[in-house]
């Protein structure tokens, strides 16, 4: 279930604001009630009508983008920096699953698909992200074992995680590890690393919810298959 202009606006008809006020106008219908309160809900599955058309439902995009380091993740900054839609080329209103940091880089997925993204991004979804973290420093791998355990970040512990050591070097004083967590919280591997003492330089994220970069160049996209869809799914409904 989702606000109604919400999915008004994931249909790509008009922004959510003018969704809202086609609402309160009394000109929208949910399975043929005139609906004029903002809060209320409806599936995607329901018949939403304005000015007693049926909105129509918007093709569904899913991309794989390889977002590269110096972009941000929404669909406009206000300081003009490159943002992740404008890397890539589609009619559709699409948004990012969740987001990267401006200095991240790695596997994004940019949808229209308002349901998949609210399935993925629920906390009780469990759905996994494989980070490769660069630590200018050779790091302790003692220290690694409490990411496992769960770190106290923003006052709460982190859920357990998997650490694989991909190269630490002594001499040149660096480390390359593989984190693995299932959590979405803000900057959470960079507050990971920073409850054990370490500062991340370098941030990628190998896969997202069994997605990897395969074959893709930093800056390149492709479109999901309709397996690859499917699986998704799947995955998001398991929880
Ligand atoms: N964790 C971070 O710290 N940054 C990201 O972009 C993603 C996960």
């Amino acid at each position: 279930m989702e606000r109604i202009q919400k999915i008004i606006a994931n249909s790509g008809y008009c922004s959510r604001r003018k969704a809202e006020d086609l609402i309160k106008a009394g000109r929208v219908t949910v399975n043929g009630e005139i609906v004029q309160e903002l809060g209320r809900k409806a599936s995607y599955g329901d018949t939403i009508m304005i000015d007693g058309k049926a909105l129509k439902k918007e093709e569904k995009e899913y991309i794989l983008l390889y977002k590269p380091r110096g972009v941000v993740t929404t669909s406009s900054d206000d300081k003009h920096r490159k943002t992740v839609i404008d890397l890539v080329d589609t009619p559709n209103r699409v948004y990012s699953v969740g987001r990267l940091d401006y200095d991240a880089s790695g596997v994004l997925l940019l949808t229209n698909d308002g349901e998949l993204t609210n399935l993925l991004i629920h906390p009780s979804n469990n759905i996994e992200k494989v980070y490769l973290v660069k630590i200018d420093e050779a790091v302790d791998p003692h220290a690694l074992k409490k990411l496992e355990d769960g770190v106290i970040i923003d006052g709460k512990k982190t859920a357990k995680a998997r650490v694989k050591v991909k190269k630490i070097d002594k001499k040149k004083n660096k480390s390359l590890i593989y984190l693995t967590i299932h959590e979405g919280r803000n900057h959470q591997v960079k507050k990971m690393f920073e409850a054990i003492g370490y500062k991340v330089s370098k941030l990628k994220r190998e896969k997202f919810a069994g997605l990897d970069l395969h074959s893709l160049k930093s800056g390149e996209w492709r479109r999901l298959s309709v397996h690859e869809v499917k699986v998704l799914y799947a995955l998001a409904k398991k929880n």
